[in-house]
């Protein structure tokens, strides 16, 4: 049987079936892989009993792998991420909506996320939509932010440094490498052309060129799309599922419940392009939004219906 993908979710997800990822991976399901992962924007592949080597090579089969220049990582394996919280060890900033590194002036395209230990009971991760979420903004917002430019930044890292001269001057290095980087608000996905809202409260700032309160206050809105169920897709791991994720078309939020629970995880991160917002995109590779039933259409909706019963003869006219 050859690979296959089956839809999860209804705006994205599906688990990936027909693959034994311990095993060299064929040029063919590569391919497969990568498409299906523009298509579906969040693969789910369960059963994987693979060492951090072969999620390495998985990962490189994609692109060169990013090292992060905060995330704990394995010694001597700087591209390899390790999650590994207990009881003396809580989870740390994966509580927030975000994309992987958006601080980056080339974001990841993907990311890969494999299971090792999981707790009990939570420790779910929640994925949405990005371009969906795009799609459920009214014609009036989209066209207001089409165009805009937003900045990120390093900023929920900087609590990791302490008010020591040390950590001070340690700190003033990481900003000079990584300085605010502005990236598209809206971007087209290179693969699929669809819109993607790409802003994330972990890492986004401020919109460029905007009055700061004004600016604070759309990005509360576009902020708050992630947290619309009908765009998400909640992820229950056991041990030995892997999880890609297009980190071009989603944001995710790591459910901290477990805690104290044990949760260990390792991560590939696979290096990505510049964001490309509409303005600089070739317009011909860029898809038309769909717009999505949202509440305020009233198709389908009951008329009010009035139960004679109920009317009250004797109620006194409206002055
Ligand atoms: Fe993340």
């Amino acid at each position: 049987m050859g690979i296959s993908f089956r839809r999860v979710g209804a705006n994205l997800a599906a688990e990936v079936e027909g693959i034994d990822l311990a095993a060299p991976l064929p040029d063919a399901d590569r391919d497969a892989i990568r498409d299906g992962l523009a298509e579906h924007q969040l693969l789910i592949f369960r059963d994987q009993v693979i060492s951090s080597d072969r999620l390495m090579e998985f990962g490189r089969s994609f692109g060169e792998l990013s090292v992060h220049p905060f995330a704990p990582h394995v010694e001597d394996t700087p591209a390899l991420i390790r999650f590994e919280n207990d009881a003396e060890t809580p989870p740390f900033g994966t509580d927030v909506w975000h994309s992987d590194e958006t601080f980056r002036a080339a974001p990841p395209m993907a990311t890969a996320l494999c299971a090792k230990v999981v707790p009990e009971v939570g420790g779910d991760t929640v994925f949405a939509s990005m371009s969906t979420a795009y799609e459920g903004l009214s014609e009036r917002l989209r066209a207001l932010i089409d165009g805009l430019q937003a900045v990120h930044d390093i900023k929920p890292f900087k609590a990791i440094f302490e008010d020591t001269p040390e950590d001070r001057s340690e700190l003033q290095k990481f900003e000079a490498i990584y300085p605010p980087m502005t990236h598209p608000v809206v971007r087209v996905h290179p693969v699929t052309g669809r819109r993607v809202l790409f802003v994330n409260p972990q890492f986004t700032i401020r919109i460029k060129d905007m009055d700061e309160r004004e600016s604070a206050s759309l990005l509360d809105t576009l902020f708050h799309q992630a947290l619309i169920p009908e765009y998400q897709y909640r992820l229950h791991w056991r041990p030995h599922t892997l999880a890609m994720w297009d980190n071009r078309s989603v944001q995710h939020y790591a459910v901290h419940d477990y805690w104290p629970q044990a949760r260990i995880m390792d991560r590939v991160t696979i290096k990505g392009t510049r964001p490309v917002g509409l303005e600089a995109a070739d317009p011909a590779t860029v898809k038309r939004p769909k717009t999505l039933i949202t509440g305020a259409v009233s198709h389908g909706a009951h008329k009010p219906h009035l139960v004679e019963d109920d009317i009250r003869e004797d109620a006194p006219a409206a002055e």
